[in-house]
């Protein structure tokens, strides 16, 4: 039996994930991840009823909360076995408006949590071995004038998943990285107010990589970042 955590599971991509790795074979169980429980419900309608579906609805700005959950699943389940980190923030502002508040808060949510979450999951992953799959951002990798906060906390991510897949090599851990392009979500939407959603990606596109990464059929890619965008 496999379990696979999602977090960010409520919307946007993340939802989109939970969706469609439900409908895998390799997993049997998902425990989906985010603040707003009726989101959340909405989510596990859509998913695949065959598979069993637990519902997180958790701060992950809260890094005690992060424990307390991660060892009740471990308890439930038994393994972890794959680990999808999507739950993000972003409050778009320059340098001279960003205040500490604000990149505080981004890096909570989008850097920290996730190094407590690999944290917490690798203590379990490292027994039987697992794929942890960090989302990180084009943001990252090129500058964005007016998203410091974002930005930096996403070229964070890209460095942390590459110390990570290194360090847990010797357990089995594979550790990927993608960073989307332009995404169809209520983030996008904030970074770019006047855009017309249906001329860019969908979240379907995206979680389509990670259910190919997450298969067993995936062997030749680990630590790098590997750029989802629309042709
Ligand atoms: N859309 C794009 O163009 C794009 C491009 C590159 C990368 N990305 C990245 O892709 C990921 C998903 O983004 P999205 O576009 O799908 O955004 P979204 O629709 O805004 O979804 C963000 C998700 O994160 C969750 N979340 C936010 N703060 C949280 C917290 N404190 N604790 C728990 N969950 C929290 C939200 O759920 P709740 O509100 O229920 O907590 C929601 O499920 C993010 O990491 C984002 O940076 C997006």
């Amino acid at each position: 039996m496999s379990t696979c955590i999602i977090t960010g599971a409520s919307r946007g991509i993340g939802k989109q994930i939970a969706i469609k790795m439900s409908q895998t074979k390799n997993i049997d169980n998902f425990v989906i991840v985010s603040r707003n429980k009726k989101a959340l419900d909405e989510t596990y309608e859509l998913m695949n009823k065959e598979k069993t579906i637990k519902i997180c609805a958790v701060d992950l700005e809260n890094s005690e909360m992060i424990k307390e959950i991660i060892k009740e699943i471990a308890e439930e389940f038994g393994t972890i076995d794959y680990l999808v980190n999507c739950a993000g923030y972003a409050e778009p502002q320059s340098l001279l408006e960003t205040s500490v508040e604000n990149w505080n808060k981004t890096f909570a949510v989008n850097v920290t949590s996730i190094f407590c979450i690999i944290k917490e999951v690798v203590k379990i992953m490292k027994k039987t071995g697992g794929k942890i799959l960090n989302i990180a951002s084009t943001a990252g990798s090129s500058a964005r004038p007016g998203w410091l906060a974002y930005a930096a906390s996403k070229a964070a991510i890209i460095s942390m998943s590459q110390t990570i897949s290194a360090e847990l090599k010797e357990y089995g851990i594979k550790t990927y990285c993608i960073s989307p392009g332009r995404c169809a979500t209520e983030l996008r939407r904030v970074l770019a107010p006047n855009e017309d959603p249906s001329t860019i990606m969908q979240p379907e596109d995206v979680a389509s990589v990670v259910r190919n990464l997450l298969s067993d059929m995936e062997t030749c890619m680990d630590g790098q970042d590997i750029i989802v965008r629309q042709q």
